[in-house]
């Protein structure tokens, strides 16, 4: 049975990964209607769907141990970006921000003697590490292209190996 301290952290989570679901999708409609970046649009589409399987497994785990997983209204994300750069800067701020957020929930749990749900968050400590390390990549990277067009034709053929990579 989860307390209600937890259930409370826990849907916050849940409402910040279907938030990071809906900032990713705006990323990728965006990346969708600038030519040339097919890739860096699949990445962004994919990143979304990420999210949202991130935000299923915190509802299941929820529901499971004896709560109420709360499905979040969710505020318009940013739509448009000065550059891919941008977009890319935008993310990792993004997701060293859901860091922080996976870590509260570690502590309320530890706090809480709830070893059930610590157990349950490591799988998202283990993620938010893989991400931000993603993310800080893919900024070195386009810290390297500058604004060259040839170097942004090889990050967007790129993209999708590196983040294999990273996954595996
Ligand atoms: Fe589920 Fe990228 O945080």
């Amino acid at each position: 049975m989860l307390s209600k301290k937890i259930q409370e952290a826990l849907n916050e989570q849940i409402r910040i990964e279907a938030e990071s679901s809906q900032v990713y999708l705006a990323m990728a409609s965006w990346a969708e209607i600038q030519p040339g970046i097919d890739n860096v649009t699949a990445f962004f589409y994919q990143h979304s769907e990420e999210e949202r399987q991130h935000m299923l497994k915190l509802i299941h785990f929820v529901n499971e141990r004896g709560g109420f997983a709360t499905v979040p209204a969710l505020p318009q994300p940013q739509l448009t970006f000065p550059s891919i750069k941008h977009a890319f800067a935008a993310l990792l701020q993004h997701e060293i921000f859901v860091s922080e957020s996976i870590n509260k929930c570690v502590d309320i749990a530890l706090q809480e003697k709830d070893y059930a749900t610590h157990n349950f968050l490591q799988w998202y400590v283990a993620e938010q590490i893989e991400e931000e390390a993603l993310a800080r990549v893919m900024n070195d990277k386009l810290e390297l292209i500058g604004e060259e067009k040839s170097g942004l034709y090889m990050f967007d053929r790129d993209i999708l190996t590196i983040s294999m990579a990273h996954e595996q």
